[in-house]
């Protein structure tokens, strides 16, 4: 599995503005296939839990704040070179410095609600993927 599947989320400034729809296409077109895929809301518990690795940073509380206030949609993604080809489709975290096209300088809306996650190493994408999903096995 490694090199094959990456874990993404559609924040909930993406979901609010009803843009899940036009995010899967561009992830789609792009040629990754959705291996799982849910509809969900974190609590601020669990946002906190997943953003763990960024505890000691100061957007952290905010963060935390802000993935918990809204549904997001949770998914893992296939594709050869998933992680690096997945960090490319939607570009760097803050939209101000996106390559234009891609996801977030498309609909993110700032540095924080940046409008999807992209996992940034093959183990992370199994360690995340695995918040979210059980039996990955199978994938
Ligand atoms: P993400 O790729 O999900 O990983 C950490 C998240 O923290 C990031 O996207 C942003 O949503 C958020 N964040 C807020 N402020 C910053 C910052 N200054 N630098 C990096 N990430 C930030």
């Amino acid at each position: 599995m490694a090199g094959k599947v990456t874990f993404t989320m559609i924040k909930p400034d993406a979901v609010e503005s009803n843009n899940i729809g036009a995010i899967l296409q561009k992830i789609n077109e792009a040629g990754f296939r959705i291996l799982a895929m849910k509809y969900t809301k974190l609590n601020s518990e669990s946002a906190g839990q997943f953003y763990a690795v960024h505890k000691e940073r100061p957007f952290y509380g905010d963060l935390v704040k802000y993935m918990s206030s809204g549904p997001i949609v949770a998914a893992i993604l296939e594709k050869d070179n998933a992680v690096a080809d997945f960090r490319d489709l939607i570009g760097a975290t803050d939209p101000a410095k996106a390559a234009p096209g891609t996801i977030r300088a498309l609909f993110a809306k700032s540095i924080e609600a940046n409008a999807v996650h992209g996992s940034d190493s093959d183990e992370n994408a199994l360690i995340e993927g695995s918040f979210f999903f059980s039996q990955l096995e199978r994938f």
